[in-house]
């Protein structure tokens, strides 16, 4: 082969690389794409069945979101919300479970007795079976299962302790307290920020994670400016 016709020869091979490349990098784009539209259809379908499972009221939707909001920020600031993928699903579906305790008892004016609290303290359990069979809900699973334990093992249904319950639980205990804290309720008014943050405080090292805590109390005024 002549020089001039391996010249012309690496010249074709060097078009058909670039444009395969360009074709394989169009592919990527496309296909990262369609994994952000899956991501963002999933946590949409996860809103509305935790929206549709809690539609008691107002507060409950908005409480919902604001936990998820919170809590990606804690794992966030914790250097593990990659870790974490779904965790925002458990956020949203904590008390999914709920759909399996009778209406009397969820909706009972009075307090409950013994015996319907031991009913009421399955919906961790119920809510678990709904998700562990989803590979993609598996943190999500833990949370809901975990969402009611205590770090120092005095919670349900497991009394599970310290770091035998899933991180992601341990953070969702914290900004869910923190989010009910400082939100007006039908028979209280908000607590401020300051109070929510020495109420917590005081928790860290028996409802919540002291080291969840220390790393949730710089963050939180930024999540919930004080008025
Ligand atoms: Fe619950």
């Amino acid at each position: 082969m002549t020089e001039e016709a391996l010249e012309r020869q690496l010249l074709v091979f060097a078009n058909d690389i670039g444009a395969l490349y360009r074709r394989e990098q169009a592919r990527a784009q496309e296909l990262e794409g369609a994994l952000r539209t899956l991501k963002t259809q999933y946590l949409e379908t996860v809103r509305t069945l935790a929206f549709v499972v809690e539609a008691k009221d107002a507060y409950t939707g908005q409480h919902l979101e604001r936990c998820r909001v919170y809590g990606v920020a804690l794992l966030d600031a914790l250097g593990v919300a990659a870790d974490y993928p779904d965790a925002e699903f458990g956020f949203l579906l904590h008390d999914a479970g709920k759909v399996g305790i009778p209406e009397r008892i969820l909706n009972k004016p009075g307090p409950l007795t013994a015996a319907e609290w031991r009913v009421m303290r399955t919906h961790p359990l119920i809510g678990h079976q709904m998700l562990a069979d989803i590979p993609f809900m598996r943190t999500a699973a833990e949370v809901v299962r975990s969402h009611h334990e205590m770090f120092d093992g005095s919670g349900y249904p497991e009394g599970l302790k310290g770091k035998d319950i899933s991180l992601a639980a341990r953070v969702f205990a914290v900004v869910d307290a923190f989010d009910a804290m400082t939100t007006d309720r039908p028979y209280r008014a908000a607590l401020s920020l300051d109070h929510a943050v020495t109420e917590i405080e005081r928790m860290a090292g028996t409802q919540f994670d002291p080291e969840v805590v220390k790393v949730f109390l710089p963050l939180c005024e930024r999540l919930r400016p004080a008025s």
